[in-house]
């Protein structure tokens, strides 16, 4: 196995990496069962439709470390974690923290908020306008941590300092027009920050920054892993920046889990064909719009997701069986898990991929 590089296209995309170990035992911080997540749809007189989003995915989210999912767009990613921070009621599923089981009630709601804490993708909008860096701080720190007001400066300082927002006088008083997207999206982080999170759910926090700080961000991620020991769901479209930060990759495909492992392990050796497709496409972190694997036609409709497995129409080595049944997961490695009929000693390997049949 060779080090995880920075992805071109980051500053110092020679920075060597180091290469986080195995899972750690006990229990998850965050544990996802069964997740399913349908939305309604009115089309016309046709009722009971469904958007199939998020189909019977569970996961962990082990403390001190980062998961990274990776999919296409509308994938599921998204959903995925709206669903974990409880934005959205699941169709079906549970959730446990720290192994006991989410109540529903509004007090273990509000005590769930403090401990999952979302980092959206547009540090732009995530920050209101008209408030200082002071107010955005300042005001999480009262409602959850409820200091002496004679504290709260500090607190909001020190906050700013575990971004690497350093000195924090330079910067508590700012505007948030007044700093970069990247400074913002770092006091996006130390908000989250305020109310001790166990859980931090970043969906795409980087993809709207400029190239050349994208690395400083993920980077952060990467201290707060280790310092605030932080289970880290990191959600992208950008498979080599997933092999870059995380220890674990969850690979989506039309609102399921198609392949997991260890981050080294699934981009060196990709069992699944659809990971082997989006590793074809990467590494391009430059690339501003989401990847979109050529070829082999689009990813299907989630109203009407196709049978059996639902990559087969895309799949170079689709087999009869493939449109048939759906594949369970099956061992692909060690702590390696897909779902293909390929892994199957019951079923034969079909033809090569087709020339041309590779991503863009
Ligand atoms: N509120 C909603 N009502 C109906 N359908 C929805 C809703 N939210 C999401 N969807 C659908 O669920 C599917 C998954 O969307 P989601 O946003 O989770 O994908 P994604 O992987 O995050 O995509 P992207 O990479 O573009 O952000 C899409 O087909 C989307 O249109
Ligand atoms: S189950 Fe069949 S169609 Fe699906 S990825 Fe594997 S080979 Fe391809
Ligand atoms: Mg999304």
């Amino acid at each position: 196995m060779t080090a995880p590089q920075a992805p071109a296209g980051t500053a110092a995309a020679t920075i060597p990496r180091v290469v986080h170990g195995p899972k750690r035992p006990g229990v998850p911080a965050l544990e996802a069962r069964n997740l399913t997540k349908h939305f309604p749809v009115h089309e016309g007189l046709r009722r009971n439709r469904v958007v199939h989003a998020v189909e019977d995915i569970s996961l962990v989210l082990p403390e001190a470390t980062v998961t990274a999912v990776v999919g296409e767009s509308g994938s599921g990613k998204s959903t995925l974690s709206r669903l974990l921070t409880q934005l959205i009621t699941p169709t079906s599923g549970e959730l446990l923290l720290d192994g006991e089981p989410v109540g529903r009630s509004a007090r273990a709601r509000r005590a769930y908020t403090s401990q999952v804490h979302l980092v959206l993708q547009d540090p732009f909008s995530s920050l209101n306008a008209v408030h200082r860096i002071r107010y955005h701080l300042e005001r999480p720190l009262k409602l959850h941590r409820k200091p002496a007001k004679a504290e709260l400066d500090a607190l909001a300082k020190e906050l700013l300092e575990k971004v690497s927002l350093s000195p924090a006088d330079r910067y508590i008083d700012k505007f948030p027009h007044e700093l970069s997207g990247g400074q913002r999206q770092r006091v996006a982080v130390a908000r989250g920050l305020a109310v001790r999170p166990r859980v931090l759910l970043a969906d795409e926090p980087v993809s709207m920054l400029d190239v050349s700080i994208r690395l400083g961000v993920l980077n952060l991620l990467d201290e707060l892993r280790e310092r605030e020991r932080l289970a880290i769901l990191y959600v992208t479209h950008d498979i080599a920046s997933a092999r870059y930060l995380a220890d674990t990759v969850v690979v989506m495909y039309a609102g399921e889990v198609v392949e997991s492992g260890p981050a080294v392990q699934i981009t060196d050796a990709p069992a699944h064909p659809y990971t082997q497709l989006l590793l074809s496409a990467a590494p391009d972190p430059d690339r501003d719009r989401p990847v979109v694997l050529r070829g082999r036609g689009a990813p299907p409709s989630l109203i009407d997701p196709p049978s059996g497995c639902r990559f087969h129409p895309r799949c170079p080595l689709a087999m009869p069986v493939c449109s048939q049944t759906a594949p369970p997961a099956l061992p692909a490695g060690p702590d390696q898990v897909a779902s293909c009929w390929l892994l199957s000693p019951d079923h034969r390997p079909g033809p090569r991929p087709a020339e041309g049949a590779a991503a863009e």
